[in-house]
């Protein structure tokens, strides 16, 4: 198992649900975490703050300029409307991209640099929305379908280039998170109905399988792990 005391990483999201309970773990693993959020009040006190508004490639530049060696990257931050193709507001497909994609992305693309020669890790939140499209899965789940392939294609380039820095997702199915109350929003019934019959996922077992990959031995690369609730059906 690799040790994570007094190694540094780089949180997106880390101001609320599976980001906040993985900045905590990292935190009491004894590691340094850098959280990026646009509410530095709503981090955990022990994490620095660098506030940047994903949808901004600018900011997301800047988020990079003052950081030093990381040895980790693990891209959270994320948001979900239930947007259909059909019908849905163009400007919630928009801020998906641009925060659950290309903000990831760029994320990957700048932390190259800040990892020693002896490499590090990677984590992209997908979903089990990135591995089939549920009913409701609108323009959310193509988005999770590209953080898988995005992670397939850095995980090759890296590979290609002799790189020691290893990359994987992490796909959950429903977690209790304020992110469900942004996806069901107009549908509260429905988010109700499925806290009654379904106990889901809590940020904690995200985050703990996002430590699973961050610990696992050095000739060890987790590629994805899926999970969801023992009531989910699929
Ligand atoms: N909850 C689920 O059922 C579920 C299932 C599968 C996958 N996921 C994925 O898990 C990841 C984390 O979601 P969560 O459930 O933990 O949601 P959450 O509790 O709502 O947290 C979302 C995080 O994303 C950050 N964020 C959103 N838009 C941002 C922006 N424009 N700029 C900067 N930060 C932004 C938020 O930070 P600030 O608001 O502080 O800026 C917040 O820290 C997401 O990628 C989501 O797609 C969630």
């Amino acid at each position: 198992m690799i040790s994570l005391k007094g190694k540094n990483f780089l949180v997106t999201g880390a101001s609320s649900g599976i980001g906040a309970a993985t900045g905590a773990q990292l935190l009491a693993h004894g590691a340094n975490v850098f959280g990026v959020t646009r509410r530095p009040n709503a981090l955990h006190p022990d994490i620095s703050p660098i506030e940047a508004n994903l949808t901004s490639r600018e900011e997301i530049s800047a988020i990079f300029k003052n950081l030093g060696k990381i040895d980790g990257l693990i891209n959270c931050a994320g948001t979900a409307y239930l947007s259909r193709i059909v019908d849905g507001n163009p400007a919630d497909w928009e801020e998906m991209w641009r925060v659950n994609v290309l903000a990831l992305t760029l994320c990957c693309q700048y932390s190259l640099k800040h990892f020693p020669q002896g490499g590090g890790r990677i984590v992209n939140v997908s979903s089990m929305s990135g591995h089939r499209v549920p009913p409701s899965g609108g323009f959310y789940a193509p988005t999770k379908f590209a953080v898988r392939a995005i992670t397939d294609s850095l995980r090759s380039e890296l590979k290609a280039i002799q790189s020691p820095i290893q990359v994987a997702c992490v796909s959950p199915g429903f977690v209790d998170t304020p992110l469900l109350e942004n996806y069901f929003r107009g549908r509260e019934e429905a988010l109700s109905k499925t806290r009654e019959n379904m106990n889901m996922l809590k940020p904690e077992d995200v985050a703990h399988s996002i430590l699973t990959i961050l610990t696992a031995p050095a000739h060890v690369e987790i590629g994805d792990i899926l999970m969801r609730s023992s009531d989910q059906i699929a």
